[in-house]
């Protein structure tokens, strides 16, 4: 049998290891011909060692490597010799030694790859590389995001076993738990025409392990939700779910606080330190429109709703009289922004449904822009002064109903930073975003809709208004951001089971249909219920932020595309006519359908 067991990986011989007998295994990284001699680059995860075939000392094992093509996996016995001078290689770990070939075999050939393993600059359709995903991990950029992620797990299982959190594995086959996305649905054989459903977080589960008295649960869990995907979306996704009973925000929030810090610190040397900043939800939407703001740079709205009033430009009037706001930013040094920039601009915001957007800027000259006339001097003192502008900046302002307004403006703030190159890459800007609304209206259904899940307890100090204006109710759960990115998200729970049927009922559930999705967690409430919260993280987004990309598919082995496939796989795909009949399910055929 053929030795391959190394003694060494590819990234690890140095200097003085020279003179020692070591086995490498490995894949053909590069092979080169000069003069007579034949290098080849070994690769494994670790590093490149190179190989020195010469036709004099070995010239069987000489004629073998000159077959020898990309990807081919070897074996080479050899000794660690010194490069001559001249040969070094300082950008390689390996670089100042070579290895003379004692022994030598292939281990397997290769097809040549659909893309190249070796070369790092050229880029590949990203279609291709997840068809190919073995090969693209072979590449080495996403194995490094792998290995981060990995770390990150370890440290958090070790932190959260120090801070005295047990991790318990939950169902995968169960029933629908609603985090607001459509249920993946598994069909029983044994209950033909019942469905398990897969879990879109273990939030009941965890609720529930907090009634046994588990106190404090932690699970790096996958979760499941056919939802429409984004750059930061997967069907299938990872969580670092907790849940701690008899513990208040005072004493969850530095628990977490503590595990980030060692995460960005252990993984990237990052120091982070707690207390994270807090703002409330409306102060979010109120400055950012965004309840996930990025912090890593300025351009903070002002509402200029009174100064508008007092104003002649009828634009604003009239929004104002329909109950909108005024809002405006300053952008630093904006003057240099041009008319055709500032076109550009107004065309992005208007996709989010902004009729316009008014302008104004401060030239040394003095301010210029169309809507100055509509302003008197000291009115427009009074708005260049509220939103902190100065000669040589730039003031944007806009009206719309609330919404619109939100939406268009954090979009145009991001789109301003990126393009000002206002972010700072290096920055970490964690901020803890609470009292969010307890419910949403949803206009389809022309009903409540819970904003966290149904589980979250109303704000203490809101109770009264479940009664009277339910949407004017905050509740208490809270999201941590960070650089723009929502990276967990969790709540105090209720556990009074009247005030949990309540909420069902607000929710228009009817009394038979909490029965049928609930019945076993309001019966399990009323055994003795501890007061708990707690939140889960966005594992891989987490892993996005600390590996720097903005594709969630980098840190994610065997990831799906925007259409949920995966491409690999093939799957979906159509399941055996046999099987369907097991678990007597009939397909409808597109014809059959119409
Ligand atoms: P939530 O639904 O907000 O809360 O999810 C928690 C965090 O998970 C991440 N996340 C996702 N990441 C990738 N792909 C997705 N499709 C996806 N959906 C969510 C986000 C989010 O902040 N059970 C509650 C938590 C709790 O209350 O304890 C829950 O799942 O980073």
């Amino acid at each position: 049998m053929v030795d391959y067991q190394r003694t060494h990986t590819c990234g690890a011989l140095r200097k003085n290891d020279v003179g020692s007998e070591i086995r490498l295994s490995g894949w053909v990284h590069r092979r080169r011909d000069h003069g007579g001699l034949i290098f080849i680059d070994l690769r494994d995860r670790y590093g490149l060692t190179q190989i020195v075939f010469r036709p004099t000392d070995h010239p069987e094992f000489h004629e073998k490597a000159s077959h020898l093509r990309g990807e081919w996996v070897i074996s080479v016995k050899g000794k660690v010799i010194p490069r001559a001078e001249g040969m070094i290689n300082p950008s390689l770990k390996t670089g100042e030694i070579e290895i003379e070939v004692l022994e030598f075999a292939i281990l397997s050939q290769a097809k040549t790859p659909p893309f190249s393993i070796c070369d790092e600059n050229i880029t590949v359709n990203e279609e291709l590389r997840l068809k190919y995903r073995y090969l693209d991990i072979r590449r080495g950029d996403v194995t490094k995001r792998l290995l981060v992620r990995h770390r990150a797990m370890l440290l958090t299982r070790n932190y959260l076993d120090k801070q005295g959190f047990t991790e318990i594995t939950t169902p995968i086959l169960g029933k629908s738990s609603p985090e607001g996305a459509r249920d993946y649905l598994i069909p029983s054989r044994i209950y033909p025409g019942s469905f398990y459903a897969l879990p879109q977080a273990p939030q009941i589960f965890k609720q529930l392990l907090m009634i046994s008295g588990m106190d404090r649960y932690f699970q790096i869990a996958t979760c499941f939700r056919d939802e429409d995907l984004r750059a930061d979306r997967q069907p299938e996704f990872t969580q670092i779910d907790l849940e701690m009973s008899f513990g208040t925000q005072e004493t969850l929030f530095p628990i977490l606080e503590g595990l980030m810090i060692e995460i960005f610190n252990n993984c990237k040397g990052i120091k982070s330190t707690s207390p994270f900043r807090h703002m409330t939800y409306h102060d979010a939407m109120d400055k950012y429109g965004t309840d996930k703001p990025d912090l890593r740079f300025g351009m903070e709205f002002h509402d200029l709703s009174d100064i508008a009033e007092k104003s002649t430009f009828s634009i604003f009037l009239d929004e104002l009289k329909r109950g909108n706001k005024v809002k405006g930013f300053c952008v630093k040094g904006g003057t240099d922004i041009s008319r055709k920039m500032i076109d550009e601009h107004t065309l992005l915001v208007k996709k989010f449904g902004l009729q316009g957007l008014a302008w104004i800027k401060l030239k040394e000259s003095g301010p210029t822009s169309t809507i100055t006339k509509f302003f008197e001097e000291p009115l427009l003192d009074s708005l260049i002064k509220r939103v902190g502008a100065e000669t040589g900046d730039l003031i944007f302002l806009a009206s719309a109903p609330d919404k619109i307004l939100c939406q268009s403006l954090d979009h145009l703030r991001r789109h301003l930073a990126n393009k000002r190159n206002l972010i700072d890459p290096t920055r970490f800007e964690f901020l803890w975003i609470t009292d969010f609304p307890l419910f949403q209206w949803d206009a389809e259904s022309q009903s409540l809709a819970c904003e966290h899940n149904p589980f979250t307890s109303p704000h203490p100090d809101d109770i009264h208004l479940l009664d009277t204006d339910p949407l004017s109710a905050r509740s208490a759960a809270y999201d941590l951001v960070l650089n723009g990115y929502e990276v967990a998200s969790g709540a105090c729970r209720i556990y009074d089971s009247a005030l949990q049927d309540k909420i069902f009922t607000l929710l228009k559930l009817t009394p038979e249909e909490i029965n049928e999705r609930f019945g076993f967690f309001i019966e399990a409430l009323k055994y003795g219920t501890p007061p708990h919260l707690g939140l889960a993280f966005g594992f891989d987004r987490l892993m996005m932020i600390l590996t720097e990309t903005d594709n969630i598919r980098d840190v994610i082995a065997f990831p799906k595309n925007q259409q949920a496939a995966d491409l690999m796989m093939s799957a979906p795909s159509e399941a055996q006519k046999e099987q369907l009949t097991e678990l007597k399910i009939h397909i409808h055929d597109q014809e059959e359908t119409k």
